[in-house]
């Protein structure tokens, strides 16, 4: 994907509308060099008029000698003999009049196909995002407040672009914990399922600063509208634009959160100090299991595990067979952050709860997939009937 570096909002709409979907808009020359470390697939640097002649000759030597594959795309006010000077100095192949749209699409169209010759096709929509799914049998565990939180540790303040996907579709509170209140919901999805698209998608999502969000119906019986098929299409579309895509899940495990499940290369488990949350965790495993879903890509989480109620980390680890690569203290911050619509890795990112999540932000943009996200042993025929045994023993 191209990216344009434009501080004039009103350049940088009119400049988007002649680039490809998806094109990411950052305002300083700082914000791309952070972007562009975090990106395999930009093809393009477009620099808007606005941006300082200086900076954009400094930053083209440094995308030549770093990024050979991307091109870069100079556009100017005025096309001075000075500015074509400066920009053959570094190596800049196209210096393209501000109000030249047209010409500034195709430099950007010529830029694409150097880069496929060399590194072949661009991914579709410029991404291949990872997802990470929150999910635990049991509510009122931190499946929210650690999806939400994760999210923003993600997109490192807007390095990376993150969505997150509200699959807890009766109950929803994604859009309420980010005091954000969603004109839209996955619902409206529905109408176009056969032919759902990002750029239908896309009008979908609410925008918080960090992130943007796939809210869930507003009221409850939407959820028995919403198709398991649906949630996998939603998914597969916003991972091709999207660096990370969150799922935060319902505390019943049914069909649209194994759907999910199906697409997700790693799966945050919440569990937390109490004995029937580990009991349903431990049933919840051992389905996974007999799916063979997210196998080796399954992370435990034990919130608020400094509670002291006669049973220990050390404990929840032998009992489920696996090892808490996460422990969140309990703490008030922590609700006190959701009670004002403000994550707090956002609020107070020195807490130890922030510090905690922050570091498995980090860990899950570092971890590369070990397989397949799709790797089934079972038949379709098995997976459902496993998948209803598990529903009725949550009943
Ligand atoms: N570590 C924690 N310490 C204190 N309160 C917490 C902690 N984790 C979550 N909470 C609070 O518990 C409540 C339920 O959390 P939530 O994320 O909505 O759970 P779920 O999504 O699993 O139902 C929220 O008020 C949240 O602020
Ligand atoms: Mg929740």
């Amino acid at each position: 994907m191209p990216v344009l570096v434009e501080n004039d909002a009103a350049w940088a709409g009119a400049l988007s509308a002649g680039l490809p979907a998806g094109t990411q808009v950052v305002t300083s020359i700082d914000q791309l060099d952070n972007w562009l470390a975090n990106q395999d697939a930009e093809y393009a640097v477009v620099l808007g008029p606005n941006t300082d002649l200086a900076d954009c000759t400094a930053l083209a030597e440094r995308v030549v000698r770093t990024y050979p594959t991307i091109g870069i795309v100079l556009l100017r006010h005025d096309l001075t003999s000075d500015v074509f000077q400066a920009a053959m100095r570094v190596g800049i192949p196209a210096v393209i009049a501000a109000d030249d749209i047209a010409g500034m699409t195709a430099a950007v169209e010529r830029s694409r196909q150097m880069w496929e010759a060399v590194r072949g096709p661009v991914p579709e929509g410029g991404r291949d995002g990872k997802v990470i799914s929150v999910v635990s049998p049991k509510g009122g565990v931190g499946k929210t407040t650690i999806a939400v939180n994760l999210a923003v540790a993600l997109s490192g303040s807007g390095a990376a672009r993150v969505c997150v996907v509200d699959l807890d579709l009766a109950f929803g509170d994604v859009a309420i914990t980010l005091q954000l209140i969603p004109e839209h919901t996955i619902i409206e999805a529905i109408e176009a399922e056969e032919h759902l698209d990002f750029s239908l998608l896309e009008t979908l999502l609410t925008r918080h600063t960090n992130c943007f969000i796939l809210a869930a119906p507003t009221h409850p019986e939407g959820k028995d509208r919403i198709s398991p098929a649906l949630i996998r299409r939603v998914l597969k579309i916003l991972r091709q634009h999207f660096d990370f895509v969150v799922v935060d899940s319902s505390p019943a495990f049914d069909d649209q959160v194994f759907e999910a499940l199906e697409e997700t290369d790693e799966c945050i488990i919440v569990a937390t100090l109490d004995v029937p949350t580990v009991k349903n965790v431990k049933i919840a495993l051992e389905t996974l299991d007999s799916l063979n879903l997210v196998v080796g890509r399954r992370h435990l989480l034990l919130n608020r595990a400094d509670d002291e109620v006669g049973l220990t980390a050390a404990n929840v680890e032998s009992l489920l067979k696996m090892p808490v690569s996460t422990a969140l203290p309990s703490a008030s911050a922590v609700a006190n952050a959701t009670n004002h619509g403000k994550p707090i890795v956002l609020s107070r990112p020195d807490h130890p709860v922030s510090k905690a999540l922050v570091l498995l932000a980090q860990d899950l943009a570092r971890t590369t997939m070990n397989g397949s996200a799709t790797s089934r042993a079972a038949t379709p025929i098995e997976t459902d009937q496993k998948r209803r045994s598990f529903g009725r023993l949550r009943k």
